[in-house]
């Protein structure tokens, strides 16, 4: 429910996909998970060769030969969003075909984070079990910075008084793993507070501080009720993750009503911290083999 990756909801159908051509994919690495490996990225097992590193979204997309449909999104707001979208109607087999499956990236980023990692990215693996993909863009990252009435370059389009743009160059990168180099989503303070309050345990809508009043009618943001929440949930996380602690997600899960508690997937490894879970080695064996059949046994029964 945090940062990174939430709410992901899908089944398997193999045979009925036409096998694509993925010409583009035999590269030199170019990403690497840390400085060091950087020394010796040609020859270390532990980089690897990034599409999203020198292609943006929808030529990812394209090139590793899926179809893809884009729209625009117009928010109560005034915002005008990107959502692209892989279709599964060349699935031909109509049974095998799947739900719609909204996947959303988290904090500064962008959809790409779930298409990094060639056939083995999360959304490639979803779609190839048939399921209709679709990737959302929070406002202000490339694909989503139009808006009805502002530009960017209007402080109001960051929303109110102290926003600025975050760009990579003020991320510390000791603390940000390097690969955030292909991460140039924009967001705003307003967001990163917002993460922070998160990361602080409270899960709440937006602070305005001394303007609360004026958003809320109260001195203080409104907690998220989450006993009200109807949806199934399924929760993913890991002993070793310094974003999302255990701590954290297990009193998430304490506090979700029953009828929202799905289920449970701890990753019990020595070393599996936040970002793993999109660029680990071992994201789609321990994370999204393990989704993809969940969900699958999900919309069966
Ligand atoms: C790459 O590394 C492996 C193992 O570290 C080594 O056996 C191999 O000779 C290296 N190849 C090159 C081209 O350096
Ligand atoms: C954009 O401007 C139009 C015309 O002034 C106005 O009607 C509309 O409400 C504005 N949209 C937003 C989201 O402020």
């Amino acid at each position: 429910m945090r940062s990174g990756l939430s709410g992901v909801s899908v089944s398997l159908v193999l045979g009925a996909i036409v096998i694509f051509s993925n010409a583009a994919i035999a590269q030199e690495n170019n990403v690497c998970p840390t400085f060091k490996d950087y020394h010796t990225i040609k020859n270390n097992s532990r980089c690897w060769y990034d599409l999203a590193v020198e292609f943006n979204a929808p030529e990812i997309i394209q090139r590793m030969g899926y179809p893809l449909l884009t729209y625009k999104v117009r928010t109560a707001d005034g915002y005008i969003l990107t959502m692209f979208r892989i279709p599964n109607d060349h699935v031909k087999n109509t049974n095998a075909r799947k739900h719609p499956i909204y996947l959303q990236h988290g904090l500064v980023s962008t959809c790409a984070t779930f298409l990094g990692k060639g056939r083995d990215s999360l959304a490639f693996i979803l779609s190839d079990a048939g399921y209709d993909v679709w990737l959302g863009n929070y406002r202000g990252n490339p694909y989503s910075e139009e808006h009805e009435n502002m530009t960017i370059y209007d402080q109001e389009y960051w929303n109110h008084g102290t926003i600025s743009y975050i760009s990579e160059d003020d991320l510390q990168l000791e603390s940000v793993p390097v690969f955030f180099n292909q991460l140039p989503g924009g967001t705003s303070i307003k967001i990163l507070n917002h993460a922070a309050d998160f990361v602080l345990g409270n899960f709440r809508k937006y602070n305005y501080g001394r303007l609360n009043p004026k958003y809320y009618g109260t001195s203080s943001s409104p907690i998220y009720d989450i006993k009200k929440l109807k949806l199934p949930v399924y929760l993913v996380f890991s002993g070793q993750d310094w974003v999302t602690p255990e701590a954290d997600a297990l009193n998430l899960w304490r506090n979700l009503p029953e009828r929202s508690r799905h289920g449970m997937l701890k990753i019990n490894r020595n070393v599996f911290n936040h970002i793993d879970m999109i660029y680990g080695r071992h994201a789609r064996e321990w994370v999204y083999d393990p989704l993809v059949r969940v969900l699958n046994k999900a919309i069966s029964s």
